[in-house]
């Protein structure tokens, strides 16, 4: 069985991590891959980017299954051309990921199917999204920029002037480029956020651990917005009562509108919740899976990832497959940032890495090997420890102290993920 996983980030050698544990012999190929990664597949040098070198490379390889990791290469139409050729592939249309790359689109369909989420406004002026805060909205209150901003493009605001200020940032200035042409105003949800994956053939689900990203920099969910620093799973919110809540009235619903569409989801559907005291919204929907929350999950994974890939590849139903299966315990995950992520994150230190062990995994993010061989840093999100243990304090603190022995210059990581949690239980 031959697989081409497409991504060079955490998420993708979670993926390939996953896969290779499978009890069906497979060779595994990235594109592009990292350092990590290249310890379980071969390596080939074709950026996620390049659509039709990747589609030479699978038709070469004659690969049985292509993953497709990042939204951007989904977005540009990637299964749709190995589609095209009879490749096998992973992951929603481009028409059908627009449930995450137009936030303006999946809140018409939500509206449409009644899945319960925040009200909001879309605008394609800021003069129009201005008035909307003005006069309807007020604060606190979020703007978003409608197209995919490399999870950068959600200001939540607390007050007015810091709202018509991220309105001029996205639609003025244009600091996330051509996303910002149509802009969102949202009311304000409180409660816990929850991420929930599904592998989904279209119709029906496979629901996968609920998990908690902690996208803020800083100890406490303080300082800026980030892609995330780290996740835990599985989260005692999400009891099985609720997730059946969500499965009914959000994702189940959501599908059958991409249907009706006529643009049917397969692939990872991730639902990112608000835990409001009027039960679960949507914040957004993702059409792959989430990072850092994959490196939390995966390793919990008792059952074949591959089973339920292949049969939503190759366009049968999995109505008949039985529940993913998890081990007992938890799993928490801790990211490695550079010094400056968010901003401008500084790339090229030295980097020394703890290894794996039975209770814990580290997955490459921003990562490469210089001319000399050495291990250096590439990117904001270096590496991701995961802890996996019988409790979920084992977990957090099998996560942390592999963070704590990453050797890079000036790191940045959250010394407290999973907070929440450890004061539930406690
Ligand atoms: N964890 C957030 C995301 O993957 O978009």
């Amino acid at each position: 069985m031959k697989i081409l996983i497409v991504g060079n980030g955490g998420r993708e050698h979670a993926l390939a991590d996953a896969l290779a544990r499978e009890n069906t012999h497979v060779e595994l190929i990235a594109a592009p891959g990292n350092p990590g990664i290249a310890q379980l597949a071969r390596i080939e040098d074709v950026a996620a980017s390049a659509s039709d070198a990747l589609v030479e490379l699978a038709l070469r390889e004659q690969v049985n299954l292509v993953v497709v990791g990042p939204e951007a290469p989904l977005a540009d139409g990637l299964v749709d051309r190995l589609r095209l050729r009879n490749v096998p592939a992973f992951g929603p249309t481009a028409e059908a990921a627009e449930i995450e790359t137009s936030k303006h689109v999946a809140k018409q369909l939500m509206a449409r199917a009644g899945v319960p989420t925040a009200n909001a406004e879309t605008h394609r002026t800021a003069a129009g999204a201005h008035e909307a805060v003005r006069e309807r909205f007020g604060a606190p209150v979020v703007i978003k920029a409608s197209g995919l901003a490399a999870g950068k493009g959600v200001i939540v605001c607390h007050t007015e002037v810091e709202a018509h200020a991220a309105i001029d940032r996205i639609m003025g200035d244009k600091a996330f480029g051509e996303a910002g042409n149509e802009c969102l105003v949202e009311a304000f949800m409180t409660g816990e956020e929850l991420s929930l994956f599904a592998i989904t053939d279209g119709t029906d689900v496979l629901t996968m651990l609920p998990a908690q990203d902690h996208k803020r920099l800083l100890n406490g969910d303080d300082g800026p917005n980030t892609g995330g620093m780290g996740a835990y799973t599985p989260v005692s919110l999400g009891t099985p009562v609720l997730l059946d809540d969500v499965t009914e009235r959000i994702l189940l619903p959501a599908l059958h509108a991409l249907r009706k569409r006529g643009t049917p989801f397969t692939g990872l559907l991730y639902a990112g919740l608000m835990l409001t005291e009027e039960g679960p919204k949507v914040v957004e929907f993702n059409c792959r899976f989430g990072d850092p929350e994959t490196q939390a999950i995966l390793p919990m994974l008792t059952s074949s990832l591959l089973e339920p890939m292949l049969a939503v590849a190759g366009g049968a139903r999995i109505n008949n497959m039985s529940p993913l299966t998890w081990r007992t315990g938890a799993s928490v995950t801790t990211v490695v940032a550079a010094p400056n992520y968010p901003d401008t994150p500084r790339t090229g230190d030295v980097l020394r890495l703890p290894d794996d062990t039975d209770t814990r995994r580290v997955f490459h993010a921003g990562t490469k090997r210089a001319a000399n061989g050495e291990l250096v840093s590439s990117g904001g999100r270096v590496v991701a420890i995961t802890g996996l243990g019988e409790s979920f304090d084992e977990a957090r603190r099998i996560s942390r102290e592999g963070a704590e022995q990453v050797e890079l210059a000036d790191k940045q990581l959250r010394t407290d993920i999973g907070w929440r949690e450890h004061e539930r239980l406690s």
